[in-house]
């Protein structure tokens, strides 16, 4: 029997809309994958929803069903997706460019990659310095724009047929901008689009948009998008989920693992060097001062927050973290990574500890993708609205009420979304406490 009362979740009747601000690697790699999912030619590999199971109630109970069925999730043969791009390549053509897939698979898929083409971006080079391409809308207000949006996105579920929609942002990633006075109230950021104030990104433009509809809201890449007061009170009015920022796939994956257990065992931190080498667009993108700027922003906090210097003088007062990220075109996706980890034990001798992860960043970000929009799908059905909390599994930047500080401990992380889940079916949240299995 349930402990507690489900969370009245509304079923996950007909399509899925996935709309993408932003066709390039992450998106086409995501595309692809359903598509060769659907016809069985590759397995849903790092996705929590698609091979993920739950432990429920006692250990002696070996009760764990697969996550899919036990929350009801839109199936990946349910969803279609749109997206924007400032370039006209399709889903196909752009999939090819971003030479993340082989070839052979591709050609398999070329029918209905080539049926996604990108509608026009909204795009204001000012936010992403080292791009500029043809497929963008006409003149107007930042107002305007947003318009254009909504309509896009009622001509796409009209199209399509989807019953529901979700969007997340795989575009490129924005320059560093922080709050201004724009952002402070929904009313102030309306004044703004309408007389396009300079501080309104394009990423706020889709979100508005996108958010005034009723879709939920997810943010993959750095920069500030809805983590202001603006449209997080637009969030709250419309009953929409919002969750982000910035998908923790590769190098911060590895940190939030390794760091909660030096700090498990109690082992100091002299300093954490950190490097990349990466050549795909995101990597041009990135090269930009102004981007990598976000990038570094969001890459650096999860030490911080995990390591505790205020609690742990003796091992983390004098930490020195630094994350670079080296735009090198040879390698293109397949960025190779590198650690170095200078700690201490016992009596304080020093010791290291050397990563060299040879990643391929889209093949870890899809699946991300395809859990955050099926888990934001869940959530708006389950009538869960604002900033979730549950999803900083998946970002490096996680969002946050304000009076709390984000987690970025992959392990916490991952047991609050799992009691999040047994909490939205009323089952008993797990504590590992297990003191009654020796009474
Ligand atoms: N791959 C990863 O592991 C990973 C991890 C964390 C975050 N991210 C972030 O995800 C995003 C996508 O990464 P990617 O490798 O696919 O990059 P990408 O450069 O291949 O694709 C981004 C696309 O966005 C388009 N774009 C830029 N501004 C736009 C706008 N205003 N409207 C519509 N389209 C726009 C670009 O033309 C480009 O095609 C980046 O911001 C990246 O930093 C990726």
């Amino acid at each position: 029997m349930p402990a507690k009362q489900p969370v009245q979740i509304a079923p996950a009747e007909g399509k899925l809309g996935v709309l993408v601000p932003g066709m390039g690697a992450v998106t086409t790699t995501f595309i692809a994958g359903l598509e060769a999912i659907k016809r069985n030619l590759g397995k849903p590999i790092g996705s929590l929803t698609q091979l993920g199971t739950i432990r429920l109630g006692k250990r002696t109970e070996g009760r764990s069903p697969a996550i899919q069925d036990f929350v009801p999730l839109a199936s990946v043969e349910d969803i279609v997706v749109g997206g924007w791009d400032i370039f006209e390549d399709d889903a196909y053509e752009a999939a090819v460019k971003a030479g993340v897939l082989e070839m052979s698979l591709l050609e398999q898929l070329k029918k209905p990659l080539s049926a996604i083409k990108p509608m026009k971006a909204v795009f204001d080079q000012q936010f992403v310095k080292r791009l500029d391409g043809p497929n963008i809308k006409a003149s107007g207000s930042k107002m305007d724009h947003a318009e254009m949006v909504m309509d896009d996105i009622r001509q796409f579920q009209q199209r399509t047929g989807a019953s529901r929609l979700t969007m997340i942002w795989c575009g490129s990633t924005e320059v560093f901008r922080e709050e201004s006075a724009v952002h402070a109230t929904l009313k102030d950021f309306e004044c703004g689009l309408q007389k396009s104030d300079p501080e309104v990104s394009p990423s706020q433009i889709y979100a508005y948009a996108a958010l005034k509809l009723g879709v939920p809201y997810a943010n993959g890449a750095p920069h500030m998008t809805t983590d202001m007061p603006a449209l997080l009170e637009l969030a709250r009015n419309m009953n929409v989920p919002l969750a982000g920022k910035d998908y923790k796939s590769g190098q911060t994956f590895m940190k939030t693992l390794i760091a909660p257990g030096l700090k498990s065992r109690l082992l100091g931190l002299n300093g954490w060097f950190s490097t990349n080498i990466l050549g795909n667009r995101d990597g041009e993108v990135l090269d930009d001062p102004g981007s990598f700027r976000s990038k570094e922003v969001s890459k650096s906090s999860a030490l911080e927050y995990i390591l505790q210097r205020h609690l742990y003088p003796d091992l983390y007062r004098d930490f020195y973290h630094k994350v670079r990220i080296e735009y090198y075109p040879p390698r293109g996706d397949a960025k190779e990574g590198w650690d170095n980890i200078d700690i201490f034990g016992w009596l304080g001798y020093p010791m290291q500890i050397k990563i060299n992860f040879l990643c391929r960043d889209s093949i870890l970000a899809a699946p991300l993708v395809l859990d955050i929009v099926l888990f934001m799908d869940l959530a708006q059905r389950a009538g869960m609205r604002g900033i979730q909390e549950w999803l900083s599994f998946y970002f490096k930047a996680p969002m946050h009420a304000p009076e709390v500080y984000p987690e970025h401990d992959i392990f916490i992380q991952l047991m609050k979304l799992k009691n999040t889940l047994r909490w939205m079916q009323g089952e008993d949240l797990i504590t590992h406490l297990g003191q009654e299995y020796y009474d």
